[in-house]
């Protein structure tokens, strides 16, 4: 019989199976079989409990994907009835209902005419299966040198060979060989840190400015598409200044670039709606990326959303005998699936995207009060997620190594709290399961703002800052 970490062996025995055998996520390569991450065993609504028994609230909704929160029985049973009912087709010979429906679901959703779905395992599959489709699209069209893919410093988009060449990340990208070859990075949109002096307006022109240039400097004739998040995720809540996509878009379509919108994040409710492109951002793109969300994370999920207009340039009598020989043996995978349409359900019915915009701004204004606690530089965010960005130093211009110290030890202090925290550098990430309660805000910022001022204290007292 299970116990309840999930397994018939005991914590202890797994705490030892996951140092001898297991290989995580950014592995800390030097430390392989010496340290363990904290082991968690049950969820429920916004809380997650570890193997000590200690319950905390989830601040980053896993990896910015349990919506609707653990231990939801409309997901569970889909998830069962559907198991049984079929557990897998092959999605190159055959499809299933939930699949057939959830991509009609997902075409209601998506703006503009963004109709047909390719459904993949997660958030990598679904940006590289899209970017593959850039590739595809363009040979067909006779047009095999546009191809270059434009990004942006900072932004995240996976971990296969194509979208990890994509991210603009520094620090996941020592010792990987990547693909740069079919990629040019833009600046990040990242107005906290724009040049001194430059006002907000004047960083939309420069980001503009930039983004034609490099157009002009490459050649249109060689660049396939623009891929972005509607806000850069990992790279810390990186809002654009206002009108940014709208005014890229316009370059991207006067020269027949592709625009992806990563919305791997966004996507599914983050932001008060089912996406973000259009309803935030008042842009209609090409393609739109999307997974985490899709099932809550109860099972994994990804996919992307094509125009018909651009599917049409392709497609028919304009195939040119061509197939589109992308996928994978769980594209479209029956189970998954089931989750997704549980999961839309339940948002739908329990009226999760309304929550959101109702209690955003409450969430938003209790972040920004930290902004007066002496280590905080800056605080950001959208509908429910946000950022709080240790500074020690503001004069200096990037976040120094003192600075991720900073921010570590206020995300142990959170976790000894009973509050989960992203670390990402110097930025302390939240983005809770859309569930979440004014009550269970008040408590989430009321843990990260004791946790700030007991990092605050012990800087002091250990005179390294003042
Ligand atoms: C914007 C974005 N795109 C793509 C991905 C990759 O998704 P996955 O980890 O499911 O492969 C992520 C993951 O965090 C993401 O944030």
């Amino acid at each position: 019989m299970p116990n309840d970490v999930g397994s018939q062996w005991n914590a202890a025995e797994l705490v030892e199976a996951a140092r001898e055998h297991l290989i995580s996520p950014a592995e800390e390569m030097a430390k392989l079989g010496t340290v363990t991450r904290p082991m968690l065993t049950t969820g429920d609504g916004v809380y997650v409990t570890n193997a000590q028994g200690r319950r905390l609230l989830d601040g980053p909704a896993g990896m910015w994907c349990t919506q609707i929160g653990y231990n939801r029985r409309e997901i569970a049973d889909a998830i069962s009835a559907q198991a049984l009912r079929l557990s897998y087709n092959s999605p190159w010979y055959s499809v299933n209902g939930p699949s057939a429906e959830l991509a009609a679901r997902i075409a209601s959703l998506t703006p503009g005419d963004l109709d047909h779905v390719f459904f993949t395992t997660g958030g990598s599959s679904a940006v590289d299966s899209a970017l593959r489709f850039v590739q595809f699209y363009n040979n067909v069209l006779g047009r095999p040198d546009k191809k270059t893919i434009l990004c942006r410093i900072d932004g995240y988009h996976g971990s296969t060979h194509l979208t990890a060449a994509c991210s603009g990340r520094a620090g996941n990208r020592p010792n990987f060989d990547l693909a740069l070859d079919t990629v040019s990075f833009l600046s990040a949109p990242n107005v906290y840190r724009r040049p001194k002096g430059m006002t907000e307006a004047d960083f939309l022109e420069f980001l503009i400015g930039e983004f034609e240039d490099r157009v002009a400097a490459i050649g249109p004739d060689r660049i396939g598409a623009f891929l972005a998040e509607p806000l850069l995720a990992s790279g810390g809540i990186l809002i654009p200044p206002e009108g940014y996509h709208r005014r890229i878009l316009d370059i991207c379509r006067r020269h027949d670039i592709l625009y992806i919108s990563d919305e791997v994040v966004t996507g599914f409710g983050r932001c008060g709606h089912w996406f973000a492109s259009e309803a935030v951002f008042g842009i209609t793109p090409d393609i739109i990326t999307f997974a985490k969300g899709v099932t809550s994370g109860y099972v994994p999920l990804g996919g992307f959303a094509l125009s018909d207009a651009v599917l049409a340039r392709v497609s028919g009598e304009n195939a040119k005998g061509s197939f589109y020989t992308n996928g994978y043996t769980y594209s479209g995978h029956p189970v998954s699936c089931a989750a997704a349409l549980a999961n839309i359900e339940v948002i739908e019915r329990d009226g999760i995207l309304a929550h959101v915009r109702d209690i955003a701004p409450y969430f938003q204004e209790q972040i920004r009060s930290l902004k007066q606690l002496p280590l905080v530089g800056d605080t950001r965010g959208t509908g429910l997620v946000a950022c709080v960005e240790c500074v020690t130093d503001p004069a200096a211009p990037e976040a120094t190594d003192f600075d991720k110290e900073v921010s570590r030890r206020i995300d142990h202090h959170c976790y000894e709290l009973g509050l989960i925290v992203r670390p990402i550098g110097n930025m302390c990430v939240l983005s809770p399961p859309l569930v979440i309660t004014k009550a269970e805000i008040d408590s989430l910022i009321a843990i990260l703002r004791r946790s700030i001022v007991l990092t605050q204290d012990e800087l002091r007292a250990e005179g390294r800052w003042s």
